[in-house]
């Protein structure tokens, strides 16, 4: 959720951080702050607000070091305010510290310091773990790394922790559990951060701490510990990112970039995977289990937000293509909720991030109970990806903008030709119905660059619909979940009222929101539903609804009942949901532009969701 970065080497380790921080900025921005050692001794910069307001802050101060770790947050425990801002100084005054995740058993342990006489500065549970590692410190008079060793035996939750000491201006202490940490390896000097990005540009070479992990890090060692202090081989691996993936490329916003990236992305997932000439589809990551999941009784899919959407769609096509029961769960509500799952279950897991806590901790759950996991995910090296028995990546490259949109055309991608795979070798599609589909998905990438051109139309429809109050997004069938779609990434950007319903479903209540004010937009494209939903539009247009429909070539009925048409190329149903979306990106894009929004970091909302 909360962005960290830090560096210990040769260089000038406050501009490092400083940019660092800014491309994680997508994690957390509610406030901002570093701590570094120099000849003032041990000093801590932060402020409420963006990365910009602590660099303009820290302008004017004393920032020389060759050591520096920072932190850009996501409030969860304390609102965001300089004082609740990370790093923490220790209650002795000696420890600087940044945190991200969430210290479950903070109370317990914050009463058992109050009584030592501890005071405390902020509302946090970092400052209650950072006060805690200080006392056993003091109390058993050893090491940071020791006390930071016992410590972590008594927490409850998930962390990624970075401590310095102000009598060590070359080492940084870091520990994780559920809570995402990568560390870059260079010559006389190491990168920490939450993800690849802030170190990419540096190295390529980096080591993914595991959970229960400790690191000492310093310009020339690394050394990598479990909690019982054996010490562990790092696993070093190569990052096949490029600086270009996570940097605007001229575009106004990362949003923007990464809906006009989709035929790219798109075309990038189905490569060496998808070989609509030859009728073939291979899915190496998946097909030795490909056996387990024809047998399973049932498949259960597992996701939260914009991956669950796309777990729908797949429930709508692998029970039509692959005859097999699917289940989608919301993680949050599967893991808490004591849900049957047997041995040999298999269990699909969708994420972007592959980092998301209620996903990561549903799978943790299921797979002691023998479930298997198959990972669909975009971080090349997450954690979902590390804890799934197989699965694949869905290849969209870097994804910055907090609402998901290349991710999500990703994952349909993968699970269409998921479906496609394996009701073939289940035999229950009929060959001519496969190599069409095949046919049509290999489409997909050069179709949706057509409707890319469609961008300033669909902004001239935004700007029309801009101020409205609420809307309403209505599909039937497989676009149903992307009828969830559109209304989640209106919410998500322009902060509007939206919600997405079974087209039908509309007449049990949700219609009684209809009038002149309120815009509905239907995902209406030819399918074999359509005439159902044409009815639905003249339910609508009979109560004054503004009409906006998503429509398919050729069809001359839509546009007599809506008030705003986007045509979209002809393409199967079961396929179509890919292509759907992307006029409710754009819409949702330039409707939050048109209010003047910080659409690529939408407030309240992190792009990673680390914590439960
Ligand atoms: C989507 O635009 C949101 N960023 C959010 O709903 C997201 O889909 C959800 O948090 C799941 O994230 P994941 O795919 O990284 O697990």
């Amino acid at each position: 959720m909360c962005g960290i970065v830090g560096y210990t080497g040769f260089r000038e380790a406050y501009p490092i951080v400083l940019k660092g921080l800014k491309r994680l900025e997508y994690r957390g921005y509610d406030s901002a702050g570093v701590a570094l050692i120099n000849d003032d001794g041990l000093n801590i910069f932060k402020k409420k607000g963006k990365v910009a307001e602590l660099e303009e802050y820290a302008y004017t101060k004393n920032m020389q070091s060759q050591l520096c770790i920072g932190h850009t947050r996501w409030a969860t425990h304390g609102e965001p305010s300089d004082r609740n801002a990370h790093p923490h100084l220790s209650h002795s005054g000696e420890i600087a510290m940044l945190h991200n995740g969430i210290i479950e058993n903070y109370a317990q342990l914050k009463s058992e310091l109050l009584k030592k006489g501890y005071s405390f500065k902020s509302d946090t549970d970092t400052e209650v773990l950072l006060n805690f590692i200080d006392d056993i410190k003091k109390e058993n008079a050893c090491t940071l790394e020791q006390a930071v060793s016992i410590a972590l035996k008594r927490i409850v939750g998930a962390y990624c922790i970075l401590l310095i000491h102000k009598d060590d201006p070359e080492t940084i202490i870091a520990a994780r559990k559920g809570s995402p940490l990568v560390i870059g390896i260079g010559k006389g000097e190491h990168f920490l951060a939450s993800d690849a990005s802030p170190i990419i540009e540096y190295t390529k070479e980096v080591v993914y701490v595991n959970d229960y992990e400790i690191a000492i890090v310093r310009p020339n060692e690394l050394i990598l510990k479990n909690l019982g202090n054996e010490v562990q081989t790092p696993f070093v691996q190569k990052l096949d990112m490029e600086l270009a993936a996570i940097e605007k490329g001229g575009y106004d916003h990362f949003m923007l970039k990464e809906i006009f990236e989709q035929p790219q992305t798109i075309e990038d997932c189905l490569r060496g995977r998808l070989d609509a000439v030859g009728g073939s589809i291979i899915l190496s990551g998946i097909s030795n289990y490909s056996k387990e999941i024809l047998q399973a009784n049932r498949i259960l899919i597992v996701a939260c937000g914009t991956s669950w959407h796309a777990g729908l769609v797949a429930e709508y096509i692998i029970e039509e293509l692959c005859r097999i029961p699917v289940e989608v769960e919301y993680a949050s509500e599967f893991r808490y909720r004591n849900p049957i799952v047997h041995k040999g279950d298999v269990i699909i897991a969708i994420s972007q991030s592959g980092e998301t806590a209620d996903t990561l901790v549903a799978l943790e759950n299921a797979k002691e109970k023998g479930a298997i996991i198959l990972g669909i995910v975009n971080v090349v090296g997450s954690s979902i990806a590390r804890l799934s028995h197989a699965g694949a990546y869905t290849h969209a490259g870097h994804e910055i903008g907090v609402a998901s949109t290349k991710a999500f055309t990703g994952q349909l991608a993968v699970l269409m030709m998921l479906a496609l795979k394996l009701g073939y070798e289940n035999g229950t599609i009929a060959a001519d119905r496969y190599q069409l589909l095949c046919n049509d998905l290999a489409s997909v990438p050069e179709k949706v660059a057509q409707i890319l051109k469609l961008d300033d139309a669909i902004k001239k429809i935004a700007l029309k619909y801009a101020d409205a109050r609420d809307f309403l997004y209505l599909g039937r069938g497989y676009n149903f979940p992307i009828a969830l779609e559109g209304a989640l990434k209106l919410k998500e950007i322009s902060y509007i009222h939206a919600e997405g319903y079974p087209a039908a479903e509309m007449k049990h209540g949700p219609i009684a929101l209809v009038d002149e004010n309120l815009p509905v937009v239907f995902v209406a494209t030819k399918d074999s539903f359509h005439e159902k939903v044409v009815s639905n539009m003249q339910e609508i247009k009979a109560r004054k609804g503004q009409i906006i429909a998503i429509i398919t070539e050729g069809d001359t009925v839509s546009p007599t009942l809506s008030d705003d048409v986007i045509i979209l190329p002809a393409i199967d149903e079961i396929i179509a949901p890919i292509l759907n979306v992307i006029p409710l990106q754009l819409l949702s894009y330039h409707i939050g532009i048109a209010k003047g929004l910080d659409v690529d970091k939408p407030r309240n909302l992190a792009k990673s969701v680390t914590v439960e």
